[in-house]
């Protein structure tokens, strides 16, 4: 049996771990109250405890506005945090995932990002989740896996799709920005992949999420579509596409969150799913 320890239990992601054990494997999922990353007598205490042999970290400040005035707690979680978990594993003689993000990049490069391209961060969250990403390999190396994703959903956590939800129920129209893009990626093939990156002992940095390509506004669209089909509204609501500058954030967002997954693809020989199918799959199981 290998012994897995996630962080960040009631996350999104950590929920859908917690939920899809694969065979071979005992999880133990801590929520923030059971094991708090940015005290260091708190991973010391459950790493040390649970001896596992590799430790998922999903458990991360994700506020990316709010983190624009809260640099310090986004940098004790997404760095200090990744950095104590790094030091336990070490000591452990764990392997350690670090679930990044595709906002350590600028999003200028006009191509999807590489594993290996030059980080720029132009946010808080972003420079703090590159710093936790430094931390880990070097404390860790080759015993260290990095896997930076982008535009996470799943049916129940706070993400875009329960925002839209929200906001088609209320608004009779709607205007979601059209020139950012990236791809909408559920917990459900992100999980699947992190599994699989463990019995394959990926190591390194590595992208990784779903296929294709959309803008938010392509994204709101396409829940749109399917809220109204599947009786979840009660009258359409009308989706108008706006730049960015129409609508200001405290915290800049790359204009191009695309990250190149094929070195993670051709290790694990998983395409993904493309998003459009992933988003069906959700809404199968919204309300559920
Ligand atoms: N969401 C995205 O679009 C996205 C995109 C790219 C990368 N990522 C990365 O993917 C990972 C998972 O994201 P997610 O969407 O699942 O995030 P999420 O839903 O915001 O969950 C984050 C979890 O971390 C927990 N947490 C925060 N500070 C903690 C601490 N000091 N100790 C222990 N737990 C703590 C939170 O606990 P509470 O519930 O108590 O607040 C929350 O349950 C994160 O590393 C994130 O940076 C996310």
């Amino acid at each position: 049996m290998t012994r897995v320890l996630i962080t960040g239990r009631n996350g999104q992601l950590g929920q859908e771990l917690a939920a899809t054990p694969p065979a071979g494997m005992e999880l133990r999922a801590l929520d923030r109250a059971s094991l708090d990353i940015t005290s260091e007598t708190s991973v010391t205490e459950a790493v040390g405890a649970l001896r596992p042999d590799w430790i998922v970290n999903t458990a991360a400040y994700t506020a990316v506005d709010q983190a624009e005035q809260a640099r310090e707690q986004a940098f004790a979680a997404n760095q200090t945090g990744a950095t104590y978990l790094a030091q336990a594993a070490e000591r452990a003689g764990a392997r350690l995932i670090q679930i990044s993000t595709d906002y350590v990049f600028d999003g200028t490069l006009g191509r999807p990002a590489r594993p290996d391209d030059p980080t720029r961060p132009i946010n808080v969250y972003g420079a703090s989740k590159r710093g936790g990403e430094e931390s880990v390999l070097e404390i860790l190396g080759d015993r260290a896996l990095v896997l930076r994703t982008a535009w996470v959903y799943s049916a129940t956590g706070q993400n875009f799709l329960n925002s839209m939800l929200r906001l088609m129920a209320e608004r009779e129209s709607l205007t979601v920005v059209e020139d950012q893009i990236g791809t909408p990626t559920s917990t459900k093939g992100l999980a699947r992949v992190i599994f699989a990156a463990i019995q394959s002992e990926v190591h390194g940095i590595h992208h990784w999420t779903d296929a294709g390509v959309a803008s938010w506004f392509d994204f709101a669209v396409a829940i749109h579509a399917r809220a109204w089909l599947g009786g979840l509204l009660s009258r359409p609501c009308r989706i108008r596409p706006i730049a960015s500058s129409e609508y200001p954030t405290r915290a800049p967002r790359p204009p191009d969150s695309r990250l190149d997954k094929s070195s993670l693809r051709s290790i694990l020989g998983d395409p993904g799913e493309a998003w459009p199918d992933a988003l069906d799959q959700v809404f199968a199981r919204i309300g559920k």
